[in-house]
């Protein structure tokens, strides 16, 4: 066996050859499809004349091939395990193929495979190689016609890319419908979809007033599920339109859900393909959040309608590209249809829980890596969610008309062309006559950078010096690192009147608040005409993803938890306070020392429940306790179960000393109103839910008989499964089990319901759970060929259930590195995302180290897909 060998970014060259029309024919059949493929080739122009011909091919039986109609001999052509060559070929010609493939036995979800009986495809980034013989790299675009075969029974709906041009009847009970992309596209973008599928059909008037047809394809059972997909994308398709000035250019797009999908959803063109947990929804089956991941993630696919496929990538290393622009964008669009500082506080806390954690390992890599092994393993964190902050520092630093123009400039000027991350920045510098080359570090440069701020009030002077300096950490591959160029928005809060102070810097005044531009290892800013010694509000809005330390006192975190004009920063204060009373106490723990709680968390807390707020949505953030997860990124080093011992304490203590507020609470956000998924009722919801946890938290008897009333609520899963949760993870098996039992039965025909339940019992905290998760691995309902299960079940339990994940016996690790292997075989994309955990094993004591590092080598020891032997070998490159 041969070790996978990486692909650098300055190797890149154009293809030698490319095609610029696809004309393709599938026979459906579930064990044998063939594929007829007609290409036609040209030499590129920057490549010289004469070279061989080299297409990518996986997994392909050649029938016949031909150039320019005629039929190769045998020894005029090559394949191998990874694709076809042709050593001469003319400078322009037609190739046609006929391969057959398996879809039925395609476990891996990549190209064309069977999902509930449905034929779908997934090609990016490079699934298509495993339909045909193909240049598949996002560079060469196409314009594709597409020819589908199937049984008229078996798969009464044929879809593809672009329009529908001709369809009819064939014999043996077979009919075909031919599919017209007119888009030239990267061979990722194309996608075929087959089965028993009913649609949901709407429309929808584009600025220039041209009629676009939109459908939702579901299996029937969920013909009662896509309102809120369909409602979501017509907001969508207006906003992009309103807000960058981008409409849709053909005349339907078409949404399928589909049960076995690797990630969340795909933006083929035209035919966008979901996991049917991306785009089905239901009050009763749905939670707020799902109805909320819906919104955004079908906003998202839309929108890479323009960004990703009317002006793609050059290559992989440029995903971000795409990808960055696009998370942006559907942020930018959930911010502005729900509540703006709530999207931002949930995409900062998810940010710096688990961006952070990748950006800590051995797994850090920078936004545009200049090397991979796969790139299957590069759908990160890094790349989307690092990859959007800097498009969002973009915007702040150019200003929204600005980065607007820059928007227009990069569609108009790159429209139906493959570019890269330069072709973007540039044109934000073009428009704004800014220099960005320092900042273009921040895509090469992986690792966090560290800021540590120092403030000092001169009462003589009136002056505020504000130092700040930056640094960041040493990553995988890149010791030494330079400063960037970071933008620190900011204001200074009077300590006595509570507001914004008047910022004057260098002679010119700057309003209430700025944005600082630290660019040096370390910069000294003098705030003249301050009257009153300020507290500093720093990074607001989190204007950079970086980590900030400034030496803040409990009374400084207090006073902006209650004044900071900053939303965001409001809500940072109180994690920052709690953060402080929790080191306090992971520390005793640690020590085995009483655990004492401080006083002033609880006072915040009560100042938040007793005073009146029109703001639900930021009252629920603000009276969540950071996670698990989120204060292991805040240590130095994890005890887990220091971490969670305190955690519950912090939670008790608030519930006893402040149970009457909670009841009051919960019993003021109760409403009979018949479900919505609206802003209002959400945050009405999630403060109700997060009271009620407070109270179960203690077991209170009132709570326990609210939990258990809230449990049979017939109206919508948020507060069935927000109670169900609550009791399953408390002591009270007498309520839990019986209710556990009911749902499990009433649900068993609905696979989404059953992963939330599959959930709702791997991460409860008590110890014998991992019983439970191995006895539900065995449960009829799930499979290891799913990956909607592998995340309900194993990911849940490995991310979220961390004191059982990481027992000292090691059973934990055990377990996941067994399904690690097990789906390394039949499923690479998913092995390689679930092993995550194991990955991380420097963040934590030397005895849980020896143990992951033990099963990290049990899993090297296998013959392993290049997606897991990346992983691994990351993993234990400093072991
Ligand atoms: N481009 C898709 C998105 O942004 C990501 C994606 C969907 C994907 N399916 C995949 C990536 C399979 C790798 C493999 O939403
Ligand atoms: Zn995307």
């Amino acid at each position: 066996m041969s070790e996978p060998q990486a692909t650098h970014l300055k190797d890149y060259l154009p293809p030698a050859y490319r095609v610029t029309h696809t004309e393709l024919k599938f026979d459906l059949a579930p064990s044998a499809t063939t594929v007829t493929a007609r290409l036609h080739v040209e030499r590129h122009p920057e490549r010289e004349a004469g070279l061989p011909l080299r297409f990518a091919g996986d997994k392909l039986s050649l029938v016949r091939i031909a150039v320019d109609g005629q039929t190769l001999e045998a020894d005029e052509y090559e394949v191998d395990d990874e694709g076809l060559t042709i050593p001469s070929v003319p400078e322009r010609f037609l190739l046609d193929t006929e391969v057959s493939i398996d879809p039925a036995a395609n476990t891996a979800l990549e190209g064309l495979y069977v999902s509930s009986g449905m034929f779908c495809t997934q090609c990016e980034p490079q699934g298509f190689r495993r339909i045909t013989f193909y240049p598949d790299r996002p560079d060469v675009m196409a314009t594709f016609s597409t020819t589908v075969v199937g049984d008229k029974t078996e798969a009464p709906v044929l879809l593809s890319n672009g329009n529908p041009v001709e369809s009819g009847e064939l014999p043996g009970g077979r009919h075909f419908v031919t599919w017209e992309d007119p888009h030239p596209k990267p061979s990722y973008l194309f996608a075929l979809v087959a089965g028993k599928l009913e649609k949901v059909e709407d429309r929808f008037t584009t600025m220039s007033g041209r009629d676009v047809t939109l459908q939702i394809w579901v299996e029937p059972e969920n013909l009662d599920k896509t309102d809120h997909a369909m409602a979501s994308l017509k907001r969508a398709m207006r906003w992009d339109e309103e807000t960058y000035g981008r409409e849709y250019d053909l005349d339907r797009f078409m949404i399928v859900a589909v049960n076995d999908f690797n990630m969340g959803a795909m933006e083929n063109k035209g035919l966008n393909i979901f996991n049917s947990a991306a785009v089905l929804t239901h009050p009763q089956t749905a939670t707020d959040a799902a109805f909320q991941s819906v919104e955004g993630i079908v906003a998202h696919e839309y929108f890479h309608n323009w960004s990703g496929n009317r002006v793609t990538c050059r290559d992989w290393f440029q995903l971000s590209l795409k990808e960055g622009f696009t998370v942006f964008r559907d942020q930018s669009f959930s911010a502005d249809i729900n509540s703006a500082p709530v999207k931002r506080i949930e995409d900062v806390s998810f940010f710096r829980t688990a961006q952070f954690a990748e950006d800590a390992g051995p797994t850090a890599h920078p936004v545009r890596p200049d090397h991979y092994i796969e790139i299957s393993n590069f759908y990160t964190l890094t790349i989307y969610e690092k990859g959007a902050e800097i498009v969002r520092m973009l915007r702040h630093l150019l200003g929204w008309e600005t980065f607007r123009q820059g928007s227009d400039l990069y569609f108009a000027r790159f429209d139906g062309q493959a570019v890269t991350i330069e072709d973007f920045v540039d044109c934000m510098a073009e428009v704004s006559g800014l220099d960005l080359s320092q900042f273009m570090r921040w895509y090469s440069q992986a690792g966090t950078p560290e800021i540590d701020a120092h403030g000092e009030y001169d009462y003589a002077k009136c002056e505020y010096h504000l130092r700040l300096s930056q640094r960041t950490p040493p990553t995988p591959g890149q010791a030494e690192k330079q400063p960037l160029h970071i933008p620190v928005r900011m204001g200074l809060v009077g300590t006595k009147s509570g507001n914004d102070m008047a910022l004057t810097l260098d002679g010119e005044s700057l309003g209430h608040e700025t944005v600082l531009h630290l660019r040096d290892t370390e910069q000294t800013y003098v705030f003249t005409g301050i009257d009153e010694a300020p507290t500093p509000s720093l990074l607001r809005g989190f204007s950079a993803p970086v980590y900030l330390r400034y030496p803040y006192s409990r009374e400084e975190l207090s006073f902006l938890l209650t004044h900071d004009a900053d939303d965001f920063n409001r809500w940072d204060a109180g994690q920052r306070l709690t953060m402080l009373a929790l080191d306090d106490l992971i520390a005793a723990h640690r020590n085995g020392v009483e655990k004492v709680m401080d006083s002033r968390v609880i006072d915040a807390y009560r100042r938040l429940l007793t005073t009146e707020t029109d703001d639900k949505a930021v009252l629920a953030e603000m009276l969540t306790l950071p996670s698990e997860a989120y204060i292991a990124e805040q240590q130095p080093m994890v005890d887990v179960d220091a971490i969670h011992a305190a955690r519950v304490f912090v939670k008790q203590s608030l519930a006893t000393a402040l149970r009457d507020e909670f009841l009051a609470m919960h019993e003021a956000h109760r409403s009979d109103e018949p479900y919505a998924p609206e802003p209002d009722q959400i945050a009405r919801r999630r403060v109700k839910n997060v009271a009620l946890e407070y109270l179960m938290s203690i077991e209170d008897e009132e709570g326990v008989a609210l939990a258990e009333a809230q449990v049979d609520a017939e109206d919508n899963m948020t507060d069935v499964r927000a109670a169900l949760t609550m009791l399953v993870h408390s002591s009270r098996s007498d309520i839990a089990e019986p209710a556990l039992k009911a749902f499990g039965e009433k649900w068993a025909h609905d696979p989404l319901v059953m992963n939330q339940w599959f959930t709702i019992q791997v991460t409860r905290p008590q110890e014998d759970v991992l019983e439970r998760v191995k006895y539900l691995m065995a449960h009829p309902l799930f499979s290891l060929k799913n990956p909607n299960k592998v995340r309900a079940l194993i990911g849940a339990f490995a991310a979220q259930n961390r004191v059982n994940f990481h027992r000292l016996d090691g059973e934990g690790y055990r377990l996941l590195a067994d399904v690690v292997i097990e789906l390394n075989r039949l499923n690479p994309e998913i092995a390689a995302r679930i092993i995550t955990p194991l990955t991380r094993w420097q963040r934590f004591d030397e005895q849980r180290q020896a143990l992951m590092k033990a099963e990290l080598e049990r899993i090297r020891a296998e013959e392993l897909s290049p997606n897991v032997f990346e992983m691994v070998e990351r993993a234990l490159a400093e072991a």
